[in-house]
């Protein structure tokens, strides 16, 4: 991604951010964005290697812009975890500047065919995960009487539910009771929360699971009014204002960014409803080859 000229060099310069699941997706497009300005950047995620892999890539782009991507192994389901890598980060350097809630689990399937621990793993990642990442951030910035701010990346269907990903709705719209919850309770701390709504924006992890060829009935994109999906760097400028000075005024929303699509009646996966059980069982075999495959990299 090549950021733009939407803001000026060295904005984020001196800041520090944690951006969850920064090592793939969207994550990685905002640690990206987040560098070239200037800012200190940790990512974490489930596979130190892949962590590595995109520090080092992005380092040797963002670094004559004097920013810097720093990989840290972290479960965010676990609470502890989550309590250590932020303490680590906390003594490497001082406060965070920000947190971006972005990692998530997720895959598509009919929810009469979904186990407890099928809605476990997502509620786990999503839900408890975020909410330990926020507590673990926000009680230190209250404590220690510094400003902070958090982005959580949720979806449309925050707003009208998300048949066939139950449990990724679920959990978001509880990450945006969350966001407005604690912009009210953490405002007089000079906390912020928001929150952004990305409407198709393709990642090999989302496309993998929301969009395996065996859905294709179900397809999107002509639904969008805009007619496509979303181009990176879009999202990463409205990623960039919301943590940025200048805008302090702002908390408790939730911005989406979709082309309209939400508004046009879709931006969930309804139209799968035309699928059949052999689709469905198909759907299933692709969304569990991409697990396995990731999962085999996985050290933590
Ligand atoms: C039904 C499924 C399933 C499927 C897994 N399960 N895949 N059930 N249909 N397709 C069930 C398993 O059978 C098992 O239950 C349970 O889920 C746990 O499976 P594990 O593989 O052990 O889970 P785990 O290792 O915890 O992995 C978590 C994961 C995986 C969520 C399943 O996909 C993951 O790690 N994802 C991270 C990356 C990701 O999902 N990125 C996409 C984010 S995109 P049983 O009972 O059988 O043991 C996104 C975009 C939203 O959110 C908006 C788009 C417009
Ligand atoms: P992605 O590349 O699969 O990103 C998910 C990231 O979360 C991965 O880097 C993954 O890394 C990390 N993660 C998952 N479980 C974790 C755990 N337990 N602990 C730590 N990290 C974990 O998918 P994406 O499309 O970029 O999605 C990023 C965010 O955007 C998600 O919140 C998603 O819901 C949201 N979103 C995406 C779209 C879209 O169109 N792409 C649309 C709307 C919303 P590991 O597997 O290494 O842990």
């Amino acid at each position: 991604m090549a950021l733009g000229t939407m803001f000026k060099d060295g904005l984020l310069k001196g800041k520090r951010f944690l951006i969850t699941g920064g090592g793939t997706g969207l994550g990685k497009e905002m640690a990206e964005g987040y560098a070239a300005l200037g800012a200190t950047v940790y990512i974490c995620g489930r596979r130190f290697g892949v962590l590595e892999e995109t520090a080092n890539e992005l380092n040797a782009r963002v670094k004559a812009k004097g920013g810097l991507v720093k990989p840290i192994a972290c479960d965010i389901r676990v609470a502890q975890a989550v309590e250590d890598v932020v303490a680590q980060i906390w003594a490497d350097g001082g406060a965070l500047d920000g947190l971006i809630n972005n990692a998530a689990g997720n895959f598509i399937s009919r929810t009469k065919d979904l186990s407890p621990r099928g809605f476990d793993a997502i509620a786990s990642i999503v839900f408890h995960g975020s909410f330990y990442m926020t507590l673990a951030c926000g009680k230190r910035w209250i404590e220690e009487k510094k400003k902070g701010s958090v982005i959580s990346i949720l979806t449309t269907w925050v707003w009208n539910g998300g048949p066939f990903t139950v449990p990724s709705a679920m959990s978001k719209t509880g990450l945006w009771a969350m966001t407005q919850s604690l912009a009210v309770e953490w405002g007089p701390h000079g906390i912020r929360l928001n929150a952004i709504a990305p409407g198709p924006f393709p990642t090999k992890g989302a496309w993998e699971r929301l969009s395996p060829s065996a859905a294709n009935r179900g397809s999107t994109d002509t639904r969008n009014p805009m007619g496509r999906n979303g181009e990176m760097e879009e999202l990463v400028n409205l990623a960039v204002f919301m943590v940025a000075d200048g805008c302090e005024y702002m908390t408790g929303q939730c911005v989406a960014i979709d082309g309209a699509m939400y508004q046009a009646g879709s931006g969930n996966f309804s139209a799968l409803s035309k699928l059949t059980d052999e689709d469905w069982a198909a759907v299933r075999d692709q969304v569990k080859s991409a697990n396995e495959k990731d999962k085999a990299q996985r050290t933590v």
